[in-house]
């Protein structure tokens, strides 16, 4: 069609389900305002190659529940290549593109937001990752999926742990945010909970886990993957283009498994979910918030407002400045670590020195009674 504008459509860094409810929504929003779509392959990879997947409502019709994301994605930063960013700006003149949607976290929306500022590249964000720790948005589409698998897990691992009354570790991801360990260990009734947030206490998870095996006969603890240990971090450690560590070599379940066996006797057993956390039908609420955030994003390129990103904000979905969004990363709060310590810590408990008449059997009711000096 002559003169029909184009949008070009990529998702980078690691995939979350999502990503294609988001991909369905906004090429059905943009073919309804008569824009024409472009699938790029492999995040900003694609963008550095002009590799293109066509991308039409025939073709997203189907993705309503498929997890993964239909145009493949990479931890590509342009910015690290020789001539990256000008090979990108090749390809919008190439593809003809009037806007590119970039659907990632903070790595590929970082990318974006630097197109934007350092050469009115007309980009609009969507964000995406399981780890859910993009400023600027309330949830991001992924988390709620990977948290639902890590909680299922979970309920497994009790189940066998306790037929043999065991303590039973789950490592979860979660790169720099403890979100999807920090949701999986309260939805699941974890008895101590690592966090990338906080060093382990080993003494306090040691205590945790026997007085959980002494009260039920089994004990749960959910660690991060980013948790920090005393056997901490080699200098060589791999990194990705963006610095990051690849974390997936680090097998902090286990050590921590170890550990746990070693302080307490308990036999212990230590299972990674990883990747299984990203695969699969995204939930209820990850379809909804993608593909919603998907057709906002395209509202967002008809009205030219690019440097944008969209956001959930309480049940809105709003456009923020991905210079906002990529700012800093979003951690667990210490609100969120405190009603942590009210379900997990060890509570020791008050045992009443008196027994008096009238009040419950088990006393835990009650203030304890002072003993005189
Ligand atoms: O996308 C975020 C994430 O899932 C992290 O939680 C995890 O550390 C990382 O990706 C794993 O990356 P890869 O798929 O490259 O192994």
């Amino acid at each position: 069609m002559p003169g029909t504008r184009r949008v070009g459509m990529l998702t980078g860094g690691g995939d979350c389900p999502g990503l294609n409810q988001a991909i369905r929504g906004a090429v059905y929003k943009l073919e309804a305002l008569g824009y024409e779509c472009v699938g790029i392959e492999e995040g900003w990879k694609g963008m550095i190659g002009a590799k293109t997947t066509p991308l039409t409502r025939d073709i997203v019709e189907e993705l309503a529940s498929r997890g993964g994301t239909m145009v493949g994605t990479s931890r590509t930063n342009p910015f690290k290549k020789d001539g990256g960013p000008a090979a990108v700006l090749k390809t919008f003149k190439k593809l003809k593109l009037s806007a590119l949607i970039a659907m990632g976290g903070e790595d590929t929306l970082g990318v974006a937001a630097r197109l934007f500022r350092e050469h009115a590249a007309p980009v609009v964000g969507v964000p995406k990752t399981m780890d859910n720790d993009l400023s600027a948005t309330d949830f991001t589409f992924g988390f709620d999926t990977a948290v639902s698998v890590s909680m299922d897990a979970a309920a497994r691992l009790i189940d066998t742990g306790r037929s043999h009354r065991r303590c039973m570790v789950l490592e979860v991801m979660g790169r720099h945010a403890g979100w999807v360990a920090l949701y999986t260990g309260i939805a699941a009734g974890a008895d101590y909970v690592g966090l990338p947030e906080r060093k382990v206490d080993i003494k306090e998870m040691a205590s945790a886990v026997k007085a959980a095996v002494a009260r039920k006969k089994v004990a749960l603890v959910v660690v991060s993957e980013a948790v920090e240990l005393r056997t901490e971090r080699k200098k060589d450690e791999p990194l990705d283009e963006f610095g990051h560590m690849l974390l997936q070599e680090r097998e902090v379940g286990e050590q921590i498994a170890e550990i746990i066996q070693k302080e307490t006797d308990i036999e212990t057993r230590h299972a990674t979910i990883g990747h299984i956390q990203r695969g699969g039908h995204p939930t209820l609420f990850d379809r909804i918030l993608a593909t919603r955030a998907g057709i906002r994003a395209a509202e967002l390129v008809h009205e030219r407002r690019y440097g944008q990103m969209v956001a959930l904000r309480g049940n809105d979905i709003v456009p923020v400045s991905l210079d906002e969004a990529t700012a800093k990363l979003k951690t667990v709060t210490p609100e969120w670590l405190s009603i942590l310590d009210t379900l997990c810590r060890n509570p020791v408990r008050q045992r009443p020195s008196r027994w008096r008449p009238g009040r419950s059997a088990s006393g835990l009711d009650r203030a304890p009674v002072r003993e005189k000096a």
